[in-house]
């Protein structure tokens, strides 16, 4: 069957986006594609260099300047719209960066393969924002009826 690949063949694959992801949020959303992209080009980076091995040290930093720039949005969004569970997103975003150390560090160990980096990656990006980034879409969508000028952070830099 199709989705019985092994982790190395799933590490690997090119993450698709899927319209059920969608918060309609779409400076969020956007910024959620771009993850994919992120990750996307880097598995096409390393299906080009075959068996050189790629550093991944330099991956992980742009990660988290990425995670820096789309929480910052994320928490500013919830903030304007009173998200209720604000206290705990925050954490669910610093236990990101928190994992993200911890790789890093692995990585400069040697303890940890190219493969389980790559899944732990997809596998911490895709469950958070379909599982905790979607309570934002749902309170959005409330807060909309009441706020039909929208949220001006809609807006890049608004
Ligand atoms: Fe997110
Ligand atoms: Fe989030």
């Amino acid at each position: 069957m199709q989705d019985k690949k092994s982790p190395q063949e799933a590490a690997k694959s090119l993450l698709v986006f899927e319209n059920d992801m969608l918060l309609g949020i779409p400076a969020i959303d956007d910024q959620h594609k771009e993850f994919y992209l992120i990750y996307n080009t880097l598995i096409g980076n390393i299906a080009k260099r075959g068996d050189t091995p790629v550093d991944l040290g330099p991956v992980i930093h742009d990660i988290y300047n990425y995670y820096i720039n789309h929480f910052q949005l994320e928490e500013l969004v919830m903030r304007h719209v009173g998200y209720p569970f604000l206290r705990e997103h925050k954490k669910a975003h610093r236990d990101i960066f928190a994992r993200l150390d911890e790789l890093s560090i692995r990585l400069a160990e040697r303890s940890i393969t190219l493969d389980e980096v790559l899944l732990e990656l997809r596998t911490t990006a895709s469950s958070h924002f379909r599982e905790i980034d979607r309570g934002i879409g749902i309170h959005y969508r409330i807060w909309l009826r009441s706020h039909p000028e929208g949220a001006p952070m809609g807006h890049s830099g608004g």
